[in-house]
């Protein structure tokens, strides 16, 4: 796949081969990302925890979504670039939905956008469908709802919420999402969620039996030490090897060691 498309993820999953996606926020990253070789990025609103220091995804605005989305485009060559709508852009009514939407693929330049939740959000998902807007969904732990929740334990352990999480993947398929994240859901319920809908089906917390993962990057490179979920591999321990750099260069500042007479004009 040259230039990743809402196409070539079904495509993938047709022929069995899995989805890569991460999170980015900024252009550096994005760029790094993309030459790397994701076949998604999505700009997330967790950037209101990651980058903005936020407890929660609720605080982050749509400008301030704009304005990240925008960036990790000018950054991304080949991956698809999806972007979140964040809390309080799309919940109002569908009209309010469409116009947010619209101002993503206008002012960032995105290329699919992604919201929270199933049946509630029928009529706003498909409103922007309708305007030519790829949409994938999310559904199980959706952050948004963190205070509905009152935890960001594991969902859909019982059977009403299980055969609920059904049932909004099947109708989110049906009125023509490219996509789907689960999170934090048991891997059995993923798979079968997986295996009984024709779009690509992508896991975080939701085991190996779905046909694509995402992380946070700041996670998978190990930047924050406190953040373990059982679900998150670190690729890195970043926090450690910038820490120690950034020491480095303190110590380096002050024993006059840095700059030396060769980086000097
Ligand atoms: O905002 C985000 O990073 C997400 C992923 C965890 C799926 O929605
Ligand atoms: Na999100």
């Amino acid at each position: 796949y040259k230039k990743i498309t809402t196409k070539s993820l079904i495509d993938m999953k047709a022929q069995g081969e899995k989805i890569s996606m991460l999170t980015a926020y900024d252009y550096t990253m994005a760029k790094i990302v993309d030459s790397a070789g994701i076949d998604v990025i999505l700009v997330g609103d967790s950037a209101s925890n990651v980058m903005a220091g936020h407890e929660t995804t609720l605080p982050i605005t749509l400008d301030q979504m704009i304005y990240h989305a925008s960036s990790v485009v000018r950054g991304a060559d080949r991956a698809l670039v999806v972007v979140d709508l964040p809390f309080g852009s799309y919940q109002s009514d569908p009209k309010e939905a469409l116009r947010s939407a619209i101002r993503i693929m206008k002012e960032s330049g995105g290329h699919a956008v992604k919201l929270e939740g199933g049946k509630e959000i029928k009529e706003s998902i498909k409103k922007i469908l309708n305007a030519g807007i790829p949409v994938m969904g999310h559904l199980g732990l959706t952050p948004q709802s963190i205070y509905k929740f009152g935890t960001y334990t594991v969902r859909a352990k019982e059977e009403e919420e299980a055969l609920k999480l059904i049932e909004d993947a099947k109708l989110l398929e049906k009125i023509g999402c490219f996509s789907l994240v689960l999170e934090k859901i048991p891997a059995k319920l993923a798979q079968q969620i997986a295996e009984s809908i024709s779009i690509p089906v992508i896991g975080i917390g939701a085991g190996s039996g779905v046909d694509g993962q995402v992380l946070v990057i700041h996670d998978m490179l190990g930047m924050n030490n406190e953040f373990s979920p059982r679900f998150l591999r670190r690729y890195m321990n970043l926090y450690e090897g910038m820490t120690s750099a950034i020491s480095q260069y303190v110590d380096d500042v002050k024993s006059k060691d840095f700059p030396n007479e060769k980086e000097q004009y």
